[in-house]
């Protein structure tokens, strides 16, 4: 005799890929409540659908903290991010799974296509053929920045600083620097040079963020920083929005400071429509797209809901986070 299997219950803070689900109801050990939409849950439906979970899988856009871990109670085991980044969640007593390496690809060539964006001035390019502002071929006309023969820092070489290198460096860059808590030996492949920070800001053309949000990282990107780039260099940040700070970023490409800036990631997102960086020419904005290609979505949901399975099982993740 054997006795009937209990059927866990898991929360879903969004609508994800259909790849992700299809693997929760084929494993027959949870039963799945879905927040049904595209747009966020409320905090109070949160915490009302966390009510009593044995998982929770979630998004980067919901804060995770203590009060949602109490409104889940004793009976969670684990939280799933559909995200390799995990700046929005508290991480107490709970395992908790990530996507990292499977999105690697996606966020470096999304990286790549808002550098060439900005230092080019593609979306100004656009807008003067539509609105009639193209009159004719001239020579001192919507001029950029190349990255031929250049500098280009990275600050934190992780998994997707590393894959921005490897695909900047074929477009003829000097001099790849890098900078973060710890050298890397992998980093001879891109013939990266780990230099301080300080070194980094000033001697590069094009500054590069793709590090984690920490402590350490929140507001590193501020007036002293951008104080210290070249008048020409560009500035591209697809880590997250709070490693900048807004204000000082707006002074320095309206003042002339820095030439220009490309960001998939701000503070607030989304940026409320009215912000000052949005009136900016030099300033291209993406609304967090690092990730979106089909298939890198799918893979991320069909990551994420392998997580949760085996944070509910008490087995191994394929991708669980260490602390
Ligand atoms: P990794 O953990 O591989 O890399 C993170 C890097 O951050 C590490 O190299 C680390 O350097 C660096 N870092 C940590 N602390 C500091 C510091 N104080 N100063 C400088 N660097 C530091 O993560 P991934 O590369 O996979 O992802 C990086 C981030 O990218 C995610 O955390 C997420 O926020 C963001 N992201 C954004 C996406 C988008 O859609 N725009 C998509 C995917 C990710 P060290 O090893 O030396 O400590
Ligand atoms: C992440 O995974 O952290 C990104 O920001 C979205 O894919």
């Amino acid at each position: 005799m054997h006795t009937a299997q209990k059927i866990m219950k898991v929360f879903i803070t969004r609508r994800i890929p259909q790849e992700g689900l299809k693997i929760l109801s084929q494993a027959g050990v949870c039963k799945v409540s879905l927040w049904d939409s595209d747009e966020p849950v409320s905090r109070a439906e949160l915490l009302k659908g966390v009510a009593g979970a044995h998982g929770l899988l979630c998004l980067l856009s919901d804060k995770i903290d203590t009060e949602v871990l109490d409104a889940a109670g004793p009976n969670l085991k684990v939280i799933s991010t559909l995200s390799v980044g995990f700046d929005h969640m508290a991480m107490d007593g709970v395992r908790v799974g990530y996507t990292p390496d499977v999105l690697t690809d996606a966020t470096a060539e999304l990286t790549v296509a808002l550098l060439l964006a900005t230092a080019r001035r593609l979306p100004e390019g656009v807008v003067e053929v539509i609105n009639g502002g193209w009159s004719t071929w001239k020579p001192l006309w919507l001029c950029g920045h190349g990255l031929s023969g250049s500098t280009v820092g990275v600050i934190g070489l992780g998994r997707i600083g590393m894959a921005i290198a490897r695909r900047l460096k074929p477009f003829g860059v000097k001099k790849l620097l890098y900078s973060g808590r710890t050298d890397k030996s992998y980093a001879a492949e891109v013939e990266g040079e780990y230099v301080p920070l300080d070194t980094l800001v000033s001697e590069s053309d094009f500054v590069v963020v793709s590090c984690a949000l920490t402590p350490d990282t929140q507001g590193l990107c501020n007036k002293d920083f951008f104080c210290k780039m070249k008048n020409t260099a560009v500035f591209i940040n697809t880590s997250r929005g709070a490693v900048v700070n807004q204000e000082d970023l707006y002074w320095a490409l309206s003042s002339g400071q820095i030439a220009c800036a490309g960001l998939d990631v701000t503070t607030p997102e989304p940026l409320p429509t009215d912000h000052p960086l949005l009136t900016l020419k030099n300033c291209v904005v993406l609304p967090h797209i690092g990730s979106a290609t089909y298939s890198t979505r799918g893979i991320m949901a069909e990551l994420s809901a392998n997580n949760l399975l085996a944070g509910l099982q008490g087995t191994d993740m394929p991708s669980e986070l260490q602390f």
